[in-house]
Parts: structure tokens; sequence; C-alpha cells
């Protein structure tokens, strides 16, 4: 199938769409047509039939959401036995439940650095999705990527290394998805900043519009677009467009990222459907590639307010803006995944009440009255327990996720302390009910916003160290301000140990404005240490990532563990760490800098501004952000990426480095022609074309496990005039392997694939991944800047 950009000269466009000072998209249609390639094929047809039996008024209830029990809601059609999608929020959790876990968020996952426990994790959440009767859940997040130190929803994404992110998006789709569940990757991009994500209407009356992140396709395709790359090669059924504009064209409305990038480079065959509230035209979004509005409604015959979509769609087609098989091709990709998961079978669970109950805020008996139809569950199914035992892996996760940063002294890991104090509010239980994780008071589990979770139960630090150690004298003082008004001369006898547990909130909505820890956490600390009761202080934080740690060189301050957002077994999981019932082995997927001015890429503010389009952020850095900065820059990092000690050491030896005997490789991965590729892209691009192997030993005296790295240098003085050294990163992330538990002496050989893709950048002339001339170096280590072993290696 043939593509045609309606530009006479697509090409330079793609390069140079600066117009007059502004960025500007190239227009791509028309947009293609699934076809259910790459394993879909047989659900394709089955939609494809399905589709055939829909009238008009039908076919446009399957594109636009209505009022339901769930956060999204497609209405069943009773008269063809189709039983409606109902869409949940995602990631981390079924937000609107009861009796579901909440696991650890997306930042925690990527601090395991393990595949099977990103699998395990997106298995069980995918299982408690299904079983309150959801058809789709509304994540893993790839975008935001991490950008910005300060950015509010990091924390429902992984890691700000599109490697690490592109790996656990792989794992959580492919593992949540074979439980039935739609995955839906989001947010589709450049969505960096929460501050202005969407467009406002000011004194004036004059509308402000959304931050447009203005991205140049080089950095598009080797940050952005990789992990979603990963989503599609994973089958994901879905995909959310964002509500930040890109090149100044809303995410949702934009045809160089829909049609062209996802649904042609990628071969993209499920639907995308948009963010709630970012579809901003009728014809133009549909028309540019979007599938499915949310949350709708239909328009004016509805009870609700009007959208764009809904019933004007049957004016667009009666009036030949939208040709009908348009409209088709729409249904043809919702539909297309809800077969190939069987979500049509009569066995597929109900929605469950609690659901309807939570989202309109009813109780008792009572259900909301609806317009239209839905697969509700009955009063006596209702509140299902889906947990199924998941707190164990929670737990296991929580403590995967958590990262020792300092240990000195040997204070960790505690033997059996007579004399603990407590400090933080962070320590306790929560005040503010299940559903409120902006507390003053209460261990920080998780974060605010659609990516929050309500907590079934919940274990904090104080209950896990109390049931702990039933009979030491634990005393705690939980009042930051308190704390650092009064200080801590209350506390007798002489703790051994101190423990001051600090939290950092972060929320969908709402940008960070400091990197510290809340509620005067650096007074707090110092209070702490310096009391002359506290000169063994071990510092744990709960937080969404990035925090600066100004104490983290007092010199009583002896150990400190970034805990991250562990979910509903937080007590359990830092106790754990604490006693050593597991060596710690988490390791920071971000850089954790010294000063606030070390990071680059600030979120952009123009509060206050009436240039409608006033809201630009340039994305001049390019490759370079979090470890890439530091490095290009040549920043000391307080804490480097992959950065994370343990209780044992390890020493890496014996690195083999091998090409996969391809007779021909060629520069560019054989060209596709006309054709639209596979799911994921090209699929040459995922064909190894290296293996490196390392031994690692266990060279301490505790048992652990570890996370050796590959980082690949791509040759910047070899001839190839866009790989320069400035604009090319010095080394980049290409593989990670997380051992078992190695005994005191024993060894593993880890073994890293290196793809085609691993190994080219994006040639943005010839619009393809190329793999460069000359000679890559291969670095091996426990960390970003703990490299022991090194070797070369070139391809053409
Ligand atoms: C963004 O880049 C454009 C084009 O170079 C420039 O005109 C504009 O001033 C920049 N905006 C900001 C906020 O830096
Ligand atoms: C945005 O503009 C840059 C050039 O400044 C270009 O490289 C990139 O392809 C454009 N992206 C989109 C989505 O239009
Ligand atoms: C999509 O299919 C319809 C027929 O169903 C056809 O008219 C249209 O040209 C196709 N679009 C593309 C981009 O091939
Ligand atoms: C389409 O089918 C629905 C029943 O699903 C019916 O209510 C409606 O009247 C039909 N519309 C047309 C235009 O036939
Ligand atoms: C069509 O969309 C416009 C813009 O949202 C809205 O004002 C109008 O009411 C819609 N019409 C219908 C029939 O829904
Ligand atoms: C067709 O109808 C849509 C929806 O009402 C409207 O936005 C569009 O401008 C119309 N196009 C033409 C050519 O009349
Ligand atoms: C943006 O600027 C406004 C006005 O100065 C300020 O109130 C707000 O906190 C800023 N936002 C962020 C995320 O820094
Ligand atoms: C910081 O401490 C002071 C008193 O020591 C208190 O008044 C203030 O509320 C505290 N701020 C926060 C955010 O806890
Ligand atoms: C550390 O603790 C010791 C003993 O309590 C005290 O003398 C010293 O001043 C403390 N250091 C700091 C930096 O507070």
């Amino acid at each position: 199938m043939r593509l045609q950009a309606v530009t006479t000269n697509s090409l330079l466009l793609a390069i140079s769409p600066l117009v007059d000072g502004h960025y500007t998209t190239d227009n791509w249609y028309p947009a293609p047509n699934a076809t259910g390639s790459g394993g879909w094929e047989n659900a394709f047809s089955q939609a494809k039939s399905f589709t055939e039996k829909l009238n008009l008024t039908e076919k446009i209830f399957l594109v636009t959401g209505v009022d339901g029990p769930c956060v999204g809601n497609i209405p069943a059609i009773e008269r063809l036995g189709f039983k409606g999608i109902c869409l949940q929020d995602g990631p981390l959790a079924i937000r609107q439940a009861s009796f579901a876990s909440v696991f650890s968020a997306g930042v925690s996952t990527a601090t395991t650095w393990d595949r099977e426990l990103m699998h395990q994790r997106g298995a069980a959440i995918g299982q408690e999705f299904v079983g309150k009767g959801a058809h789709v859940m509304l994540g893993p997040v790839s975008g935001p990527l991490g950008r910005s130190a300060l950015g509010g929803r990091n924390w429902e994404g992984f890691s700000p290394d599109p490697y690490l992110t592109g790996v656990a998006m792989y794992e959580t789709i492919t593992a949540e998805q074979s439980q039935g569940i739609q995955a839906c990757a989001k947010h589709f991009i450049g969505y960096e900043q929460e501050t202005q994500r969407v467009p406002s209407v000011n004194d004036d009356g004059i509308t402000i519009q959304a931050v447009s992140s203005n991205i140049d396709d080089r950095t598009l395709h080797e940050l952005y677009l990789w992990p979603f790359a990963d989503s599609v090669k994973a089958g994901v059924a879905s995909v959310m467009c964002s509500y930040n504009r890109i090149n100044e064209t809303y995410a949702c409305e934009n045809s160089h990222t829909l049609n062209k990038i996802l649904k042609t480079e990628l071969g993209f065959q499920g639907y995308v459907v948009s963010d709630w509230g970012a579809t901003h035209s009728g014809v133009k979004s549909i028309l540019t590639g979007l599938d499915m509005n949310m949350p709708g409604p239909l328009g004016s015959s509805d009870s609700s307010l009007a959208s764009w979509w809904g019933y004007n769609i049957t004016t667009m087609i009666k009036n030949g803006s939208v040709p009908e098989s348009k409209l088709d091709d729409m249904i043809q990709r919702i539909l297309t995944p809800y077969y190939y998961l069987q979500q049509n079978s009569a066995t597929y669970p109900t929605i469950d009440i609690d659901t309807a109950q939570l989202n309109a805020g009813v109780t008792g008996s009572d259900v909301p009255a609806y317009q239209h139809p839905f697969n509700l569950g009955t009063n006596t199914d209702k509140n299902r327990d889906v947990r199924n035992g998941h707190s164990s892996l929670i737990r296991q996760l929580g403590t995967a996720s958590s990262v020792l940063l300092k240990n000195s002294k040997n204070t960790l890991p505690l033997a059996s302390p007579d004399r603990l104090a407590l400090f933080g509010n962070d320590a306790v239980d929560v005040t503010g009910g299940p559903y409120d994780p902006q507390n003053v008071f209460g261990v920080q589990a998780v974060g605010g916003g659609s990516g929050t979770g309500r907590l079934a139960s919940l274990v904090s630090p104080l209950e896990a160290i109390k049931a702990r150690l039933p009979s030491a004298s634990i005393q705690y003082i939980t009042d930051n301000s308190l704390i650092t008004s009064d200080g801590i001369s209350s506390i007798y006898p002489t703790p051994d140990v101190c423990l001051v547990f600090l939290k950092t909130f972060a929320t969908e909505g709402a940008d960070r404005t400091s990197l510290l820890c809340d509620y005067n956490s650096t007074q707090v600390v110092e209070t702490v240490t310096s009391s002359g009761s506290c000169a063994n202080t071990i510092v744990i934080t709960h937080s969404p990532g990035i925090n600066l740690l100004p104490w983290a060189d007092n010199e009583n301050v002896t150990a400190i563990i970034a805990s991250h957002f562990p979910g509903e077994q937080a007590g359990n999981s830092i106790t754990d760490i604490l006693f050593c019932d597991v060596n710690p082995s988490g390791k920071l997927p971000y850089t954790i800098a010294y000063k606030a001015e070390d990071y680059n890429a600030p979120i952009v503010n123009f509060t206050g501004s009436d240039n409608p389009n006033a809201w630009q952020s340039n994305f001049t850095e390019g490759l370079m952000i979090d470890y890439r900065h530091f490095d290009h820059n040549n920043i000391t990092p307080r804490y480097e990426f992959g950065f994370g000690l343990s209780y044992t050491t390890f020493s890496l030896s014996n690195i083999g480095i091998s090409k996969v005997s391809t007779s021909n490789l060629d520069a560019y991965p054989p060209n596709l022609g006309a054709e639209v590729p596979p799911p994921g892209g090209n699929a040459a691009l995922y064909d190894v074309v290296a293996i490196v192997t390392a031994e690692i030993t266990n060279s301490g005296s505790v048992p652990g496990a570890a996370v050796p790295q590959l980082y690949l240098s791509f040759p910047t003085s070899s001839g190839e005039t866009e790989l320069s050294s400035t604009t090319t990163p010095k080394k980049v992330l290409r593989g990670f392997e997380k051992t078992q538990v190695l005994a005191p002496g024993a060894s593993a050989t880890v073994r890293f694939e290196l793809k085609r893709r691993d190994v080219s950048y994006w040639n943005v002339e010839k619009q393809d991944w190329k793999i460069p001339q000359g000679s890559f170096g291969i670095l091996v280590g426990q960390s970003s800047r703990d490299i022991s072993l090194t070797g070369q290696i070139s391809f053409l």
C-alpha cells in the first residue's frame, strides 16, 4: 500500500518545517487502513464482518465515548450481542475498584532492572483488570519519558532512558495482554510537562493554546518514539494521543505523528484513543488518525454536552468530508484487539458495580441510570476481590526497587537493634483515607491523579518495624513541624539507630516545584542528626524519582535508601531491605545531581502571557537528557544513572564480543518498498547483530543479585556527519541483565543481545535507521560511571 503525502516535497518539509520562526508539522494523508497483519488477521476478519452489520448510528457509538460505569465507555449494542467496551485507569492499579491491589509505580518497576519482575507485575495487573470486567487498561506510560526532572507524571512512566523504558513497556504490555486485557501505551508523544498541558482561557476570553513540544526528527525517533516502537512490537492494542501540541499541532490531530509515524512507519494495527478531552476538532482529527474520542459524548440528542464527534460524524459522512470507509477502518481498529483477546467470549467478566458506584459517588445498592446499555454485573457479585495473593509480589517489587545509595560504617543491614527511633511524617499510616494520596501524615506509597490507586490495605514502615522487633524500644516523632520547631529532646534512651522517613508527592496536572523531599525535609534531617542522639541515622525516601539529597554527606547520615513509590506493601518492602531478608539490588533509573541547576530541559512556564501561542517548549537539548547530558557536559552527579549498592560486592571479568554471522550486513535494513511494515516497524530492526557476554562474580560475603549493564559509544569521528560528538551522547544504555541471587564466590555469565536498531541512529535525510561506519565502544559495568570491561565492534 502506497501512502502519499499531500505535499509535493514531504522530505524537504520533514527536514525544515520551521516557517517564520514557527514549528510546523507536515500533512500526511490518508491514514493507512488496518489489515490485522502481524498475527491479528483472524480477529481483523471478525471485526470486519461485524462492522458490516452496523448501521451508521451504531458505528458512531463505537468510536465516541458515552456516560457509563467506567472511566471510558463504548456502549453495548444489544441487537448484535455486542457487550460494549470498558476503559479503566491505569497504570499501577485498577483505580476505580474495591478489593483490588495497588502495585508499585512505573518508576519503581524500572528501578528493579528485572525483566521477569516487570512481566509478573504486568500479568498480575492485567488479571485484576479482567476480573473487574474492564476491557482496556489505560497504561503503561512511556510519555512522559522524563525529560524534565520536575515532570509531575514521570513516576507513572519508567525511566528517562528509552532503552530501559522500552524493555519495561514490552514486558508490561505482553504480560497484561496475556491475561486478556487490552493495554494502552500512553501518552503519544512529547508529553513532557503538566504545566499548560491543555489550553486555557484567560481573563480576556483569549484561548491560550497548550504547550507545544518542538522536537526534531532524530530526537523524536531515538528518545521519545523508541519505547512506543517497543510497545507496538509487543502488540499493544491501543495508543493514547496526548494533551500537548507537537510542532504547534495538537497530538490528537497530528497527521505526521499518527498517520505517518505510528500507523505507517511502526505499522500499528490497533486504535488511537484520545486522552480525555484532548480532541480539538471533528473532521481534522478523524482524517489525521484519531480512532476513538474519549470521553465523548455523542452530542445533541444525548442528555449531556455536545462533542466534536458523536452525531456530528453523521453530517461529516453525509456531506462527504469523511468517507464512510474511514469510519469503518476506525471501528475495525477498535474491534480487532477486542476479538483477538476474545473479549467477546460469553465468559468474559461483567463490569463490577463497584466501578459504577465509585465513578458516580453513589453507595448501597444504587446503580446510576445510564442512557445506554452496558454489561454490568449485579449487586450480588459486586466488590469482587481480584487481589489473588498479589501482595507478596508487590512486597517483592517494593524491595527490588529500593536503591541503597549510601552505607557507611556498616550501618546496614540491621541485626536486631534494641533501641530504634523513627522520625518523619512518612513513617506512619495515612490519615486521609484509602483514596487520598496527598496526606500530611502517611507513607507515600503512590502518587496522585488518574494514575493513583485505591488502597484496600496499606502497611506503613512503623507498623512493619514494630511487627519485626516486638520487644525493642521503638520511639517515634512523626510530626515534621514539631521536629523542626522543638527538636527531638524527648527521645530517651539514646537509640542504636535512627530512621528518618521522608516523602515527596507528585501528581498528574501539576509539575513539581522543588527537587527536595517535602515537609521541611532538610531541616528534619539536620535536626535529627545534630541532636546528639542520632549519630547513626538512616534516611529512607518515598518519592516519584529524582530528589536532591543535600544532607547526603552529613557524617551522621550513615545510610540512604531511595524507596520510590512501592505500593501497598511499603512497610514490609523496606524492612526486608533493612534486615537483609533481601539484599538490595535496585539501581537508579535516572541521575541524582548535586544541585538543581545541574539538570537541563526545565519545565517551560509562560504563566500570565496573553499570547495564545506563547507556550513553546523547544527540545533543543536533543538527545542530551539525564545521564547523557551529565556525560556530555562533564557534570559529576551525586549518584549516577544505573547506580545502587548491595550488601555484597561484585566483580566483572571475561568480556566476549561476537558478531552474529550475517554475510552482508548493509547500513540500512532491507527496503520494504511500499509495504506497511509489521507492528513495531521494519522487522530487520529487531534482528540480533551482535552478542556480548561477561562474567560476574560475587566477591563479597553475602548472597545477592547484580545488574550488569551494557553501554554503547557510537563512532562519532568516522565520517558520518550526522553523528557528530555535539549531537551524539558519549554512551547509551543498550543492555542489562539482573542475575539470580549469587552465593559468595559464585559467578554467572550474562548475555546481552544487540539488535540492529540498538546499533543504528535515525538518519533524517533517508528517514531510516542506519548503522554507522566505524568502531563502536562496548562498555560493561555496574553503573553508567562504573565501567570495568571495554571492547570494540564494527559492522561495516
Ligand atoms: C523556539 O524556537 C523558535 C524557532 O527557533 C524560536 O523562534 C522561539 O523563540 C523559541 N522559543 C523559545 C521559548 O525558546
Ligand atoms: C518538527 O520540526 C522539526 C524541525 O524543526 C522536524 O525535524 C520534525 O520532524 C517535526 N516533527 C513533526 C512531528 O512535525
Ligand atoms: C482504505 O480502504 C478503502 C476501502 O475500504 C479505500 O477506499 C481507501 O482508499 C483505503 N485507503 C487507503 C489509504 O488505502
Ligand atoms: C440502528 O440500530 C439501532 C439499534 O441498535 C436502532 O435503534 C437505530 O434506529 C438504527 N438506526 C438506523 C438509522 O437504522
Ligand atoms: C458538533 O460539534 C460542535 C463542536 O463541538 C458542537 O458545538 C455541536 O453541538 C456538535 N453537534 C452535534 C450534533 O453534536
Ligand atoms: C461537514 O460537516 C462537518 C460536521 O458538521 C463540518 O465540520 C464540515 O465543515 C462540513 N463540511 C462541508 C464540506 O460541508
Ligand atoms: C509557573 O509560574 C507560575 C507563576 O509564576 C508559578 O505560580 C508556578 O508555580 C510555576 N509552575 C511551575 C511548575 O514551576
Ligand atoms: C516547616 O516547619 C515550620 C516550623 O518549623 C512550619 O511552620 C511549616 O509549616 C513547615 N512546613 C512544612 C511544609 O511542613
Ligand atoms: C553527629 O553526631 C555527633 C554525635 O552526636 C555530633 O557531635 C556531631 O555534631 C554530629 N554531626 C552533625 C553534622 O550534626
